[in-house]
């Protein structure tokens, strides 16, 4: 998506191992208009499969996603970081590791919201090594519920996580794919 690369050359910043910053207007400050253009472009790529709801993980992948129930006309489901080591027999849950901050997230959602006969378009800001989409997976899984694909803003294709999940049979489509990014600022788009 052409208005997503160009805001990525203006705006982006390279850090050192391979982070992209992206403050400015989808990580911290949002830009609401980019946001439903993102959304506009993800129903032009998935419009034509059922689709009941968006399911992304807190925090960075709200923003788009709610845009994009908004343009489905459906609900948006945020899976949760949950702080509690006792989880509840009320969510499903999954440990998701995070390469980009070194941890790992214990992520949940309540049974209330996903079901066994969902259509889940997940939506999220990045995609990396593919620990949040192997996460959001498995609590689908768990639901019995069905993901039609998952729609991504920039997806960091060096890092792998992107081929692997499409391997694996996930439809995957990104808005802004980057194969290459040096560390002294240069981004080459895939
Ligand atoms: P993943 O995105 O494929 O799951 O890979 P990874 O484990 O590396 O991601 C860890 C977190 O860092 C994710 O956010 C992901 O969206 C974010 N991330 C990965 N690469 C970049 C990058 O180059 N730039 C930016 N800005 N973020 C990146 P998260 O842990 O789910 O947390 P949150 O930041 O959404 O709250």
């Amino acid at each position: 998506m052409k208005a997503l690369e160009d805001r990525i050359l203006k705006d982006g910043v390279i850090k050192p191992g391979g982070i992209l910053k992206v403050d400015n207007f989808l990580n911290h400050q949002i830009d609401p208009a980019l946001m439903y253009d993102m959304a506009v472009e993800l129903k032009r790529l998935f419009g034509d499969r059922e689709i009941n709801k968006i399911l992304t993980v807190e925090s960075s992948g709200i923003a788009i996603a709610i845009m994009t129930g908004y343009v489905f006309n459906c609900p948006m489901v945020f899976a949760k970081k949950s702080k509690s080591k006792n989880i509840s027999d009320d969510v499903y849950s999954v440990e998701v590791p995070s390469f980009t901050h070194g941890n790992v997230n214990t992520v949940v959602i309540s049974k209330e919201y996903l079901h066994e006969n969902d259509k889940i378009l997940i939506v999220d800001d990045f995609l990396a090594t593919g620990a949040a989409l192997i996460g959001l997976r498995s609590l689908a899984a768990q639901a019995g519920a069905e993901i039609v694909g998952a729609g991504i803003a920039v997806e960091k294709v060096f890092q792998g996580g992107g081929n692997k999940l499409r391997a694996e049979g996930m439809d995957i489509k990104s808005l802004a794919a980057i194969s290459e990014m040096t560390d002294d600022g240069k981004i080459t788009f895939a």
